[in-house]
């Protein structure tokens, strides 16, 4: 595939409203569990193998439009991550490889989806920038409504959004993994993340994560 690819007016507006609502309304979204790359952002994550999909959507059923929509039928493991950047928030320059703190080897994901769910009327920065190596391949603007989804082996980040903007850049990221049986068999069938914690539902408690990419 292309570094990436984009696609406008993606899901019903009635689903985005929905899912904003239900993300900022969740008891999970706390200041951020991501490692230190995210400055100033709130978030958690759902990590689910390709067998527990029924139970995620179950679980959080906002999430099963998008999981419908954008899951890679190649992939069997996924790291769901609704993140909130406000004024002055920025996220560093990364490689998404947040499945490493169940299984220190794990590839990069085959491609990252992005789906911009609400923004500041006023947002000026929090634009999603890839590179490869050093070149950067792409600047995406966020735009409501607006699917990005990208080679999971690049370099990427997000600029400052500015310190006077109002408001919440709310995205919903999903790293897709396609992993070998045996580490697929480290990654929880179904956990939780949130507020540094990692909560594995319905199981033993899952290893804190590390730090990523
Ligand atoms: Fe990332």
């Amino acid at each position: 595939m292309a570094y990436y690819t984009e696609a406008l007016d993606f899901f019903p507006q009635a689903y985005l409203q929905e899912l904003r609502t239900q993300i900022m309304k969740s008891q999970f979204l706390a200041k951020n569990n991501l490692n230190g790359d995210f400055v100033g952002t709130r978030g958690f994550s759902i990590v689910f193998r390709r067998s527990a999909m029924d139970a995620v959507k179950q679980r959080f059923p906002w999430a099963a439009p998008y999981m419908d929509a954008l899951l890679d039928p190649a992939c069997n493991a996924f790291y769901l991550n609704p993140l909130v950047l406000g004024a002055a928030s920025r996220v560093d320059p990364h490689i998404d490889r947040s499945l490493r703190s169940y299984c220190k080897t794990v590839e990069t994901p085959v491609v990252v989806s992005v789906l911009y769910v609400a923004l500041p009327a006023d947002l000026r920065g929090g634009e999603l920038v890839l590179r490869r190596g050093k070149s950067q391949v792409g600047r995406i603007v966020p735009v409501a409504n607006k699917v990005v989804r990208f080679q999971g082996d690049l370099t990427h980040l997000v600029t400052p959004v500015a310190p006077d903007v109002a408001g919440e850049r709310l995205s919903l990221v999903c790293e897709q993994y396609a992993l070998e049986p045996r580490d697929l068999a480290s990654i929880p069938e179904l956990g939780l993340e949130s507020k540094g914690a990692a909560l594995e539902m319905g199981g033993t408690p899952a290893p804190r994560r590390g730090r990523r990419g």
